[in-house]
């Protein structure tokens, strides 16, 4: 048996978490070894890091710091839970991974977009063998995200124009990449949109048998 690694992304509040749970859930039922995990974080360190990107002013770190702390971040996350992960034949299923990185800090400048998939190439070096893209509305996505009240709003605090913005950023990434990444519409209910992204991971698995 190969590894999978499965990642969810989408805009704040799109409820991808719950959908990454839900499968991690329904793989681990149907007699996979799974690991869940997320982004930033995932790892000791990576946590750590998250501490630093997720709390205080929308500007306290500049565009540039931040775009290094991420991947700071997920370096240690690949190299100490997902690669091992992979390695010994599991089903990796992570909450936000480099799409996310994109569709953030590649917003509105092809040169912070650029550096980001270089960045990658040269540090982290894996993509996702499947990728869930949770579509949702945005209005609908910030009043969920920001009801949570978790504090780490730093991206939340961007507003409704950013999070419209990083839907059509995520819609870019999912066209130029259809064979990895599946869109789904977050809007239905969610045990329907389960099924959605179980449909999606059926298909990956029997692609990669
Ligand atoms: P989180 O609380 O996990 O949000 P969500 O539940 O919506 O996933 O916070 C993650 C935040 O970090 C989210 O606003 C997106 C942002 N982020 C980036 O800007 N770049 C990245 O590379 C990653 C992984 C997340």
């Amino acid at each position: 048996m190969t590894g999978l690694f499965i990642t969810f992304e989408g805009i704040d509040g799109s409820g991808k978490s719950s959908q990454a749970r839900m499968a991690y859930d329904a793989l681990c039922t149907a007699g996979h070894t799974c690991h869940l995990t997320r982004e930033p974080g995932g790892s000791t360190g990576a946590e750590e890091i998250r501490a630093l990107v997720l709390n205080g002013a929308t500007d306290r770190w500049s565009a540039m710091t931040e775009l290094l702390l991420f991947t700071a971040a997920r370096r240690d996350h690949i190299e100490r839970v997902i690669r091992p992960a992979i390695a010994r034949g599991e089903i990796v299923v992570c909450d936000r991974f480099v799409d996310s990185t994109r569709a953030y800090q590649g917003l509105n400048d092809t040169d912070m977009r650029a550096l980001v998939d270089d960045l990658h190439r040269l540090t982290i070096g894996i993509e996702a063998d499947l990728t869930l893209l949770i579509d949702i509305d945005p209005a609908e996505g910030l009043a969920r995200a920001k009801s949570r009240g978790t504090g780490e709003e730093r991206f939340e605090d961007k507003g409704l124009s950013f999070q419209t913005a990083l839907r059509s950023a995520f819609a870019d990434i999912a066209q130029k990449a259809p064979a990895r990444v599946k869109q789904i519409n977050g809007a239905q209910p969610m045990q329907d949109v389960h099924q959605s992204v179980m449909a999606q991971i059926q298909a990956a698995m029997d692609r990669m048998t």
